[in-house]
Protein backbone atom coordinates (compact mmCIF):
# COMPACT_ATOMS: atom_id res chain seq x y z
CA UNK A 1 0.00 0.00 0.00
CA UNK A 2 1.49 3.10 -1.09
CA UNK A 3 1.09 6.79 0.36
CA UNK A 4 -1.73 7.97 -2.19
CA UNK A 5 -4.09 4.41 -0.88
CA UNK A 6 -3.42 5.67 2.77
CA UNK A 7 -4.72 8.71 1.82
CA UNK A 8 -7.61 7.76 0.47
CA UNK A 9 -8.52 5.55 2.58
CA UNK A 10 -8.10 8.44 5.30
CA UNK A 11 -9.95 10.30 3.23
CA UNK A 12 -12.92 7.88 3.07
CA UNK A 13 -13.03 7.70 6.78
CA UNK A 14 -12.82 11.19 7.02
CA UNK A 15 -15.75 12.42 4.85
CA UNK A 16 -17.97 9.76 6.02
CA UNK A 17 -17.79 10.86 9.55
CA UNK A 18 -18.51 14.55 7.65
CA UNK A 19 -21.31 13.19 6.18
CA UNK A 20 -23.64 11.91 8.29
CA UNK A 21 -23.27 15.19 10.51
CA UNK A 22 -23.79 17.63 7.96
CA UNK A 23 -26.81 19.60 9.14
CA UNK A 24 -27.21 21.79 5.96
CA UNK A 25 -26.80 22.05 2.72
CA UNK A 26 -23.55 24.91 3.39
CA UNK A 27 -22.34 21.49 5.46
CA UNK A 28 -22.61 19.33 2.23
CA UNK A 29 -21.10 21.45 -0.31
CA UNK A 30 -18.09 22.09 2.13
CA UNK A 31 -17.59 18.47 1.83
CA UNK A 32 -17.65 18.45 -1.74
CA UNK A 33 -15.37 21.51 -1.99
CA UNK A 34 -12.66 19.81 0.37
CA UNK A 35 -12.55 16.47 -1.49
CA UNK A 36 -13.59 16.96 -5.14
CA UNK A 37 -13.07 21.30 -5.48
CA UNK A 38 -11.12 22.45 -7.96
CA UNK A 39 -8.57 22.60 -5.45
CA UNK A 40 -9.72 19.24 -3.48
CA UNK A 41 -7.64 16.47 -2.48
CA UNK A 42 -8.91 14.42 -5.48
CA UNK A 43 -7.59 16.54 -8.47
CA UNK A 44 -4.46 16.68 -6.03
CA UNK A 45 -3.73 13.25 -6.14
CA UNK A 46 -4.50 12.48 -9.47
CA UNK A 47 -1.45 14.64 -10.26
CA UNK A 48 0.42 12.63 -8.15
CA UNK A 49 -0.38 9.72 -10.18
CA UNK A 50 2.68 10.25 -12.23
CA UNK A 51 4.83 9.66 -9.29
CA UNK A 52 4.03 5.99 -8.54
CA UNK A 53 5.86 2.92 -9.61
CA UNK A 54 4.84 0.99 -12.45
CA UNK A 55 3.67 -1.63 -10.61
CA UNK A 56 1.73 -0.28 -8.40
CA UNK A 57 -0.02 2.03 -10.72
CA UNK A 58 -3.19 0.04 -11.58
CA UNK A 59 -4.23 0.15 -7.75
CA UNK A 60 -3.68 2.78 -6.81
CA UNK A 61 -5.86 4.06 -9.74
CA UNK A 62 -8.55 1.41 -9.19
CA UNK A 63 -8.45 3.04 -5.17
CA UNK A 64 -8.62 6.76 -6.89
CA UNK A 65 -11.44 6.07 -8.61
CA UNK A 66 -13.40 3.80 -5.57
CA UNK A 67 -12.70 6.31 -3.17
CA UNK A 68 -13.79 9.45 -5.61
CA UNK A 69 -16.85 7.74 -6.29
CA UNK A 70 -17.61 6.68 -2.77
CA UNK A 71 -17.17 10.75 -1.58
CA UNK A 72 -19.77 11.65 -4.35
CA UNK A 73 -21.96 8.68 -2.81
CA UNK A 74 -21.98 10.35 0.76
CA UNK A 75 -22.63 13.63 -0.50
CA UNK A 76 -25.50 12.69 -2.47
CA UNK A 77 -26.84 10.23 0.64
CA UNK A 78 -26.16 13.30 3.07
CA UNK A 79 -28.19 15.50 0.56
CA UNK A 80 -31.27 13.56 -0.14
CA UNK A 81 -31.09 12.67 3.84
CA UNK A 82 -31.51 16.67 4.41
CA UNK A 83 -34.54 17.41 1.80
CA UNK A 84 -36.32 14.65 3.33
CA UNK A 85 -36.43 16.06 6.73
CA UNK A 86 -36.96 19.21 4.52
CA UNK A 87 -33.93 21.66 6.76
CA UNK A 88 -31.55 21.57 3.41
CA UNK A 89 -34.68 23.32 0.98
CA UNK A 90 -34.24 26.44 0.64
CA UNK A 91 -37.82 26.64 -0.18
CA UNK A 92 -39.20 24.62 2.69
CA UNK A 93 -42.51 25.89 4.08
CA UNK A 94 -42.65 26.02 7.83
CA UNK A 95 -46.18 26.05 8.35
CA UNK A 96 -45.80 26.78 12.07
CA UNK A 97 -44.25 30.15 11.13
CA UNK A 98 -46.40 33.25 12.23
CA UNK A 99 -48.30 35.28 9.41
CA UNK A 100 -46.60 38.77 8.44
CA UNK A 101 -49.24 41.31 10.03
CA UNK A 102 -50.06 44.42 7.64
CA UNK A 103 -49.94 47.43 9.12
CA UNK A 104 -53.13 48.89 9.16
CA UNK A 105 -53.11 52.01 9.68
CA UNK A 106 -55.74 54.03 12.25
CA UNK A 107 -58.20 56.91 11.47
CA UNK A 108 -56.39 60.91 11.35
CA UNK A 109 -56.35 63.23 14.21
CA UNK A 110 -58.82 65.22 12.73
CA UNK A 111 -61.38 62.81 12.03
CA UNK A 112 -60.75 61.49 15.45
CA UNK A 113 -61.42 64.74 16.71
CA UNK A 114 -64.79 65.25 14.88
CA UNK A 115 -65.61 61.76 15.78
CA UNK A 116 -66.22 62.65 19.21
CA UNK A 117 -67.90 65.99 18.61
CA UNK A 118 -70.21 63.87 16.63
CA UNK A 119 -70.69 61.41 19.09
CA UNK A 120 -71.17 64.17 22.30
CA UNK A 121 -73.86 65.99 20.44
CA UNK A 122 -75.55 62.75 19.26
CA UNK A 123 -75.94 62.03 22.93
CA UNK A 124 -77.62 65.25 23.23
CA UNK A 125 -80.04 63.97 20.01
CA UNK A 126 -78.46 65.96 17.63
CA UNK A 127 -78.26 64.05 14.27
CA UNK A 128 -75.77 64.22 11.32
CA UNK A 129 -76.27 65.75 8.32
CA UNK A 130 -74.29 66.73 4.92
CA UNK A 131 -73.41 68.92 1.94
CA UNK A 132 -71.41 69.32 -0.91
CA UNK A 133 -68.08 70.93 -0.84
CA UNK A 134 -68.34 72.44 -4.38
CA UNK A 135 -71.46 74.51 -3.19
CA UNK A 136 -73.71 77.33 -5.12
CA UNK A 137 -72.99 81.18 -3.89
CA UNK A 138 -76.92 81.62 -3.11
CA UNK A 139 -76.36 78.76 -0.48
CA UNK A 140 -72.63 79.37 0.88
CA UNK A 141 -73.98 83.35 0.91
CA UNK A 142 -77.54 84.87 -0.15
CA UNK A 143 -79.30 82.47 1.65
CA UNK A 144 -77.00 82.80 5.10
CA UNK A 145 -78.32 87.00 4.78
CA UNK A 146 -75.18 87.72 3.58
CA UNK A 147 -75.47 89.64 0.50
CA UNK A 148 -73.33 90.45 -2.62
CA UNK A 149 -72.12 93.41 -1.12
CA UNK A 150 -71.08 91.64 2.05
CA UNK A 151 -67.05 92.23 2.49
CA UNK A 152 -66.67 88.07 3.20
CA UNK A 153 -68.24 87.74 -0.58
CA UNK A 154 -64.76 89.65 -2.36
CA UNK A 155 -64.17 86.98 -4.64
CA UNK A 156 -60.19 87.14 -3.70
CA UNK A 157 -61.56 85.60 -0.54
CA UNK A 158 -62.13 82.17 -1.69
CA UNK A 159 -62.37 79.95 -4.58
CA UNK A 160 -64.88 80.56 -7.30
CA UNK A 161 -65.03 78.24 -10.43
CA UNK A 162 -66.33 80.37 -13.76
CA UNK A 163 -69.53 78.89 -13.82
CA UNK A 164 -70.57 80.63 -9.88
CA UNK A 165 -70.12 78.00 -7.74
CA UNK A 166 -67.38 78.02 -5.37
CA UNK A 167 -65.70 75.77 -3.02
CA UNK A 168 -67.74 76.40 0.30
CA UNK A 169 -66.21 78.79 3.04
CA UNK A 170 -68.24 77.36 6.00
CA UNK A 171 -70.17 74.30 6.61
CA UNK A 172 -73.50 76.91 7.22
CA UNK A 173 -74.99 76.48 3.56
CA UNK A 174 -76.12 72.66 5.22
CA UNK A 175 -78.33 74.43 7.48
CA UNK A 176 -79.85 75.91 4.33
CA UNK A 177 -80.02 72.45 2.67
CA UNK A 178 -81.13 70.58 5.31
CA UNK A 179 -83.84 73.49 6.36
CA UNK A 180 -85.26 73.68 2.40
CA UNK A 181 -85.49 69.86 2.59
CA UNK A 182 -87.24 69.57 6.38
CA UNK A 183 -89.71 71.16 8.47
CA UNK A 184 -89.06 72.47 11.53
CA UNK A 185 -88.32 70.92 14.42
CA UNK A 186 -84.41 70.67 12.99
CA UNK A 187 -81.09 69.81 15.12
CA UNK A 188 -78.59 68.53 12.73
CA UNK A 189 -74.69 68.77 12.97
CA UNK A 190 -72.60 68.93 10.03
CA UNK A 191 -68.73 67.91 9.71
CA UNK A 192 -66.78 69.07 6.74
CA UNK A 193 -64.29 70.38 5.08
CA UNK A 194 -63.90 74.31 3.86
CA UNK A 195 -62.10 76.30 2.00
CA UNK A 196 -60.88 79.53 2.05
CA UNK A 197 -58.07 81.63 0.31
CA UNK A 198 -56.04 82.03 3.77
CA UNK A 199 -52.45 82.56 4.09
CA UNK A 200 -50.88 79.04 5.83
CA UNK A 201 -49.91 79.55 9.41
CA UNK A 202 -49.71 78.14 12.69
CA UNK A 203 -53.14 78.43 13.31
CA UNK A 204 -54.66 78.87 9.39
CA UNK A 205 -54.75 76.56 6.49
CA UNK A 206 -56.30 77.40 2.54
CA UNK A 207 -58.69 73.86 3.81
CA UNK A 208 -59.75 73.13 7.77
CA UNK A 209 -62.99 71.24 8.94
CA UNK A 210 -65.58 72.47 10.83
CA UNK A 211 -68.97 71.22 12.57
CA UNK A 212 -72.14 73.06 11.71
CA UNK A 213 -75.12 73.45 14.23
CA UNK A 214 -78.24 73.88 14.14
CA UNK A 215 -81.52 73.95 16.42
CA UNK A 216 -84.84 74.99 15.43
CA UNK A 217 -88.02 74.77 17.41
CA UNK A 218 -90.68 76.46 19.29
CA UNK A 219 -88.74 78.85 22.37
CA UNK A 220 -85.38 78.25 21.70
CA UNK A 221 -83.11 80.80 23.74
CA UNK A 222 -79.87 81.87 23.88
CA UNK A 223 -79.64 79.98 27.01
CA UNK A 224 -80.40 77.08 25.20
CA UNK A 225 -77.40 77.50 23.18
CA UNK A 226 -75.27 78.46 25.98
CA UNK A 227 -75.95 75.22 27.76
CA UNK A 228 -75.66 73.13 24.73
CA UNK A 229 -72.10 74.58 24.37
CA UNK A 230 -70.97 74.49 28.02
CA UNK A 231 -72.01 70.65 27.84
CA UNK A 232 -69.98 70.27 25.06
CA UNK A 233 -66.90 72.15 26.37
CA UNK A 234 -67.51 69.78 29.55
CA UNK A 235 -67.65 66.63 27.70
CA UNK A 236 -65.17 67.37 25.09
CA UNK A 237 -62.26 68.65 27.83
CA UNK A 238 -63.40 68.00 31.34
CA UNK A 239 -66.03 69.23 34.24
CA UNK A 240 -62.87 72.63 34.75
CA UNK A 241 -63.53 73.75 31.33
CA UNK A 242 -65.51 76.87 31.22
CA UNK A 243 -67.02 78.83 28.21
CA UNK A 244 -67.34 82.42 27.30
CA UNK A 245 -70.06 83.87 25.26
CA UNK A 246 -68.86 87.70 23.15
CA UNK A 247 -70.74 89.63 21.22
CA UNK A 248 -69.96 89.22 17.43
CA UNK A 249 -71.34 89.42 13.99
CA UNK A 250 -72.43 87.04 11.73
CA UNK A 251 -74.98 88.08 8.97
CA UNK A 252 -76.80 84.74 9.72
CA UNK A 253 -77.21 85.08 13.38
CA UNK A 254 -78.87 87.75 15.71
CA UNK A 255 -77.56 88.04 17.92
CA UNK A 256 -74.31 86.80 17.08
CA UNK A 257 -71.56 85.52 19.35
CA UNK A 258 -68.14 84.35 19.20
CA UNK A 259 -67.46 81.68 22.31
CA UNK A 260 -64.05 80.94 24.03
CA UNK A 261 -62.88 77.81 26.00
CA UNK A 262 -61.19 78.35 29.24
CA UNK A 263 -57.29 77.55 28.19
CA UNK A 264 -57.48 74.38 28.38
CA UNK A 265 -53.19 74.32 28.61
CA UNK A 266 -53.58 76.38 31.65
CA UNK A 267 -56.48 76.56 33.32
CA UNK A 268 -57.32 80.14 32.59
CA UNK A 269 -54.33 81.63 33.83
CA UNK A 270 -52.98 82.90 30.99
CA UNK A 271 -50.05 81.51 28.83
CA UNK A 272 -48.50 81.46 25.10
CA UNK A 273 -51.30 79.59 23.96
CA UNK A 274 -54.39 81.65 25.11
CA UNK A 275 -51.83 84.71 24.37
CA UNK A 276 -52.16 85.39 28.49
CA UNK A 277 -56.16 86.08 27.91
CA UNK A 278 -56.56 82.52 29.29
CA UNK A 279 -59.07 82.02 26.87
CA UNK A 280 -58.84 80.29 23.26
CA UNK A 281 -61.41 81.11 20.61
CA UNK A 282 -63.67 78.03 19.13
CA UNK A 283 -66.40 78.95 17.36
CA UNK A 284 -69.42 81.60 15.65
CA UNK A 285 -72.67 80.92 17.15
CA UNK A 286 -75.94 83.09 17.58
CA UNK A 287 -79.25 82.78 16.94
CA UNK A 288 -80.85 82.12 13.54
CA UNK A 289 -81.63 85.61 12.23
CA UNK A 290 -85.16 85.50 10.98
CA UNK A 291 -84.52 86.39 7.59
CA UNK A 292 -82.32 83.21 7.20
CA UNK A 293 -85.54 81.53 8.41
CA UNK A 294 -87.84 83.23 5.79
CA UNK A 295 -85.46 82.06 3.30
CA UNK A 296 -86.30 78.89 3.72
CA UNK A 297 -90.00 79.12 4.26
CA UNK A 298 -89.86 78.94 8.01
CA UNK A 299 -92.42 81.17 9.96
CA UNK A 300 -89.93 83.12 11.93
CA UNK A 301 -92.93 84.45 14.87
CA UNK A 302 -93.66 80.43 15.18
CA UNK A 303 -89.98 79.13 15.18
CA UNK A 304 -86.42 80.03 16.39
CA UNK A 305 -83.43 78.68 16.90
CA UNK A 306 -79.72 78.80 17.16
CA UNK A 307 -76.52 77.86 15.63
CA UNK A 308 -72.61 77.44 15.56
CA UNK A 309 -69.70 76.58 13.84
CA UNK A 310 -66.52 74.78 15.40
CA UNK A 311 -63.00 74.45 14.21
CA UNK A 312 -62.12 70.98 14.43
CA UNK A 313 -58.51 71.41 13.55
CA UNK A 314 -58.59 74.00 16.58
CA UNK A 315 -59.89 71.39 19.26
CA UNK A 316 -57.42 68.96 17.87
CA UNK A 317 -54.69 71.24 18.64
CA UNK A 318 -56.13 71.77 22.13
CA UNK A 319 -56.97 68.14 22.85
CA UNK A 320 -53.33 66.79 21.47
CA UNK A 321 -51.37 69.74 22.13
CA UNK A 322 -50.59 69.99 18.55
CA UNK A 323 -48.64 73.64 18.54
CA UNK A 324 -48.93 74.46 14.55
CA UNK A 325 -51.88 73.61 12.56
CA UNK A 326 -49.60 72.80 9.67
CA UNK A 327 -48.73 69.47 11.02
CA UNK A 328 -51.66 67.79 10.80
CA UNK A 329 -51.51 67.97 6.88
CA UNK A 330 -47.66 67.30 6.16
CA UNK A 331 -48.57 63.34 6.09
CA UNK A 332 -45.88 62.52 8.25
CA UNK A 333 -45.90 59.24 9.81
CA UNK A 334 -43.85 59.53 12.58
CA UNK A 335 -46.93 62.24 13.65
CA UNK A 336 -49.40 60.51 12.61
CA UNK A 337 -48.19 57.51 14.37
CA UNK A 338 -48.87 59.20 17.80
CA UNK A 339 -52.90 59.52 17.98
N1 LIG B 1 -69.73 80.05 9.42
C1 LIG B 1 -68.99 80.84 10.37
C2 LIG B 1 -67.54 80.89 9.94
O1 LIG B 1 -67.12 80.09 9.16
C3 LIG B 1 -69.05 80.20 11.73
C4 LIG B 1 -70.42 80.34 12.30
C5 LIG B 1 -70.77 81.45 13.00
C6 LIG B 1 -71.35 79.34 12.07
C7 LIG B 1 -72.02 81.58 13.52
C8 LIG B 1 -72.62 79.46 12.62
C9 LIG B 1 -72.95 80.61 13.33
O2 LIG B 1 -73.55 78.55 12.45
O3 LIG B 1 -74.19 80.71 13.85
O4 LIG B 1 -66.83 81.76 10.38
Amino acid sequence: MNAIIEKINAAIADAEVKASAAADAAAIEALRIEYLGRNGLFPALSKEMGTVAPEERKDTGRAFNMGRNRIQELIDTAADRLAASGSGNAEHLDLTLPGRRWKAGHKHPVTIVADECVAVFRRMGFIVADGPEIEDIYHNFDALNTPQDHPSRDPQDTFYFNDGRILRTQTSPVQIRVMESNEPPVRIVAPGRVYRRDTPDATHGMNFHQIEGLYIDKNVSLADLKSVLQTFATEMYGPKVKIRLRPHFFPFTEPSVEYDFSCIMCGGKGCPVCKHSGYIEIAGAGMVDPAVLKNVGYDPEVWSGFAFGLGIERLAMLRYRIPDLRLLYENDVRFLEQF
